[in-house]
């Protein structure tokens, strides 16, 4: 298992990076070299399966979704998406494979268009696929959808101001689902939200799960959420998938240092119901190299480094059913 999950995956991520470039400050702004935001990242993701997405701010969970979408252009790696090699693949041909992965955000707000209502939002994204049939099969679909996530059909004619927070980001949901997608990237989806609103959130995605087959990436800073929403988890550093096992597993006996580092900071009195407000407790900011360091890039915060480990980046290498990324799991 782990970085495979055995059964044909809906996505194959192998070993992509993403590079941003940095420039001088002048008024040139000359190229001065490059922040390597996803560093040879792989994964695998079936179909209703949640792969959480965990690590502390600037580890690339963002860079790492955008780059799935293929929002962002890769430096290197492969990415297979429904049996197809989509790494390469032109605008009109990523437009209409894009029907099938769909994103949520942070911020339901800013996604939705304050001067339409919640109907044209829902219908936008069918007729962008050609998928209203009559007038009437989507009117139709715009109830369905809003059925799906628990809103009355009667909101059809609001606008996006006239709505909670919760309830927007049920809209987005609403929206990302119209499409029938097969994947959905969640990035720190309920973030915004009041707490008691997250759960009622995490909720529906469960639930839309369960009812549709859909694979889930979520993407979150809360521990505690991450546990509860996922199959598999994979922690990001700096850059890098460090771990990744089954969720149990990972937060029963974390293997990883700095997987165990996050793990202690989580307030514990209840963590099924306390949000971990944890990673924040690390010291230290995470390092953002310009130029890609030798070594372990968590070398310079583990307590457990040892020579070796400021030298040799380690591989990822399966142990006890897992992935994990540190030479105290060298090879044997
Ligand atoms: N468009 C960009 N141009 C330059 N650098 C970027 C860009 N987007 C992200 N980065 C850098 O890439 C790294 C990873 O960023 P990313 O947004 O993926 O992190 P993240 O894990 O999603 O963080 P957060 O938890 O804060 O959302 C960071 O160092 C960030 O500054
Ligand atoms: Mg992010």
């Amino acid at each position: 298992m782990s970085t495979s999950t055995g059964e044909k995956p809906l996505l194959r991520v192998k070993d992509i990076s993403v590079a941003f470039p940095v420039t001088g400050r002048g008024i040139v702004r000359r190229r001065i070299g490059s922040v390597r935001a996803v560093d040879g990242v792989s994964f695998e993701l079936r179909q209703n399966e949640t792969l959480g997405l965990v690590g502390e701010t600037g580890s690339g969970k963002s860079t790492t979704a955008l780059a799935v979408l293929r929002m962002l252009d890769l430096s290197g790696g492969r990415i297979e998406f429904d049996g197809h090699d989509i790494t390469r693949l032109g605008r009109a041909r990523m437009r209409r494979l894009r029907r099938g992965m769909q994103m949520i955000f942070q911020d339901p707000f800013a996604s939705l268009n304050p001067r339409m209502r919640i109907g044209r939002i829902l219908e936008e994204p069918l007729v962008v696929h050609g998928l209203t049939g009559d007038g009437r099969g989507s009117a139709r679909r715009v109830d369905e959808l809003l059925e799906l996530v628990g809103l009355d059909s009667g909101t059809r004619d609001r606008f996006p101001h006239e709505f909670s927070g919760g309830q927007r980001q049920r809209i987005s949901i609403a929206r990302a689902l119209a499409v029938s997608p097969k994947l959905l990237i969640c990035d720190e989806p309920v973030s915004a939200l009041d707490v008691s609103i997250q759960a009622q959130i995490i909720n529906l995605l469960v639930d839309l799960k369960r009812r549709t087959g859909l694979a889930l990436l979520f993407i979150a800073h809360d521990l505690a959420l991450v546990r509860h929403i996922s199959d598999r988890v994979a922690v990001m550093y700096a850059g890098r998938i460090v771990e990744l096992a089954d969720r149990d597993a990972l937060y029963e006996r974390p293997l990883h240092p700095y997987t165990q580092a996050l793990l202690a900071a989580v307030p514990r009195p209840d963590p099924e119901v306390e949000t971990a407000r944890g990673i924040g407790l690390l010291p230290d900011e995470p390092p953002r190299s310009i130029d890609p360091a030798l070594g372990c890039p968590f070398s310079l915060r583990c307590p457990k480094a040892m020579d070796v480990c400021r030298c040799e980046t380690p591989p990822l290498r399966m142990r006890d059913a897992r992935a994990v990324a540190c030479h105290l799991y060298g090879p044997d």
